[in-house]
């Protein structure tokens, strides 16, 4: 493929981990930034011989796939050359959590992963830099990245989830018994935590109410939000290891769709104070995609009372997040 456009810089960290595997090779296929768009990929891992020898590995698989849009590949355990320029970076590396944890266990541990990570990016990325954060807890990391920055505005900071999405929409299609692509405006509020707030009462299915369509409200409030709240865990316990291919193909519609210009999905963002958040965390809300990298949130949907009252308890949680992280936070 000969293509005129300039290649898009991808930063990677946790190359060589689950979801490194699960998403390189679909970045570097046009998955993410479209058929059009050579990448580079800019491959960061821990400074570990076991890690970095294992991304070699990885890149040796990435060049046999012969891909006319992979323009080039850095390999590094250096920060500030794998996010040098970079137009995207995508903050995968974390540890994951293991059976009977919850994420915010790991807030400690990863937590200051994400202060030198937002710093260095806010230095050496390009100008027009984006930023998503995967490593759990995902939302709490990104308000510490975030943070640190000076020149790049809180709103170049979001946190996934895309992938509590993709399985609320999955959940409600297997209920009313119609194909996924039925189902549409299924937005996550909130945490990505079993807090979350799956809000059923926008959805529609069919060009219905999702709650004219499955008229089980008591499923709707329990097992439903049950379901998708706690499904990482479900993945854990089934797996032995957390969702790692999901995780992958739910970064690659967070960033398409956040370059995608009129795309409404659900990502972690700023609060800013809307929905009755905390201004000063990252929670989960409908946004829409304006011009690519960019969005505004969409504010006019009116939550029923039952999510009202949810979004109060992941509120909660995200505050109380942010105080156990208070001293990493700057500004
Ligand atoms: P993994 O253990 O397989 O891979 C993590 C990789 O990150 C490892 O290769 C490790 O060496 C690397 N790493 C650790 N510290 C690093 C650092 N400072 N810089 C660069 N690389 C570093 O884990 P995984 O299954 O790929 O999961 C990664 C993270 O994503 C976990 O925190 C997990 O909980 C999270 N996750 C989030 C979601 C979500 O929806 N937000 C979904 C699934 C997993
Ligand atoms: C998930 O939702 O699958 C991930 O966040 C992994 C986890 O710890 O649940």
């Amino acid at each position: 493929m000969s293509t005129t456009a300039s290649p898009i810089r991808v930063a990677v960290t946790g190359a060589a981990g689950q979801i490194g595997y699960a998403l390189l090779f679909r970045i570097a296929s046009g998955a993410m930034f479209g058929p059009d768009r050579p990448v580079i990929l800019q491959l960061i891992e821990a400074p570990v011989e076991k890690a970095m020898k294992a991304l070699e590995g990885v890149a040796m698989e990435l060049d046999d796939c012969a891909f006319p849009l992979l323009k080039g590949m850095v390999l590094t355990d250096q920060p500030e050359v794998g996010f040098k320029d970079a137009n995207w970076s995508l903050l995968v590396g974390a540890k994951p959590r293991g059976p009977g944890m919850e994420r915010a266990d790991l807030l400690k541990d990863n937590g200051k992963i994400f202060i030198g990570q937002g710093r260095i990016i806010d230095r050496v990325a390009a100008d027009d830099a984006r930023v998503a954060v995967v490593g759990n807890p995902a939302n709490t990391n990104c308000m510490i990245a975030a943070s640190q920055a000076k020149r790049l505005t809180p709103d170049r900071f979001t946190a996934m989830v895309r992938l509590d999405q993709n399985r609320a929409q999955t959940q409600l299609a297997k209920k009313a018994g119609v194909d996924l692509t039925a189902v549409k405006d299924i937005f996550i509020y909130g945490n990505h935590s079993p807090t979350m707030v799956s809000a059923y009462c926008n959805a529609t299915i069919g060009g219905k109410k999702a709650t004219e369509v499955i008229t089980d409200h008591a499923w709707l409030k329990g097992p439903f939000f049950e379901t998708v709240g706690k499904r990482g865990a479900a993945i854990i316990a089934a797996r032995g290891a957390s969702s790692a291919a999901s995780a992958a193909n739910a970064l690659v519609d967070h960033v398409r769709d956040l370059m995608t210009p009129g795309a409404i999905h659900s990502v972690a963002v700023k609060s800013n104070g809307l929905y009755g958040f905390d201004p000063e965390v990252w929670a989960g809300m409908p946004v829409r995609t304006t011009t690519p990298g960019s969005y505004e949130v969409i504010t006019g949907q009116e939550l029923c009372d039952f999510c009202k009252e949810r979004v109060a308890i992941t509120n909660k949680e995200l505050v109380e997040e942010r105080a156990a992280v208070v001293d990493m936070l700057q500004g």
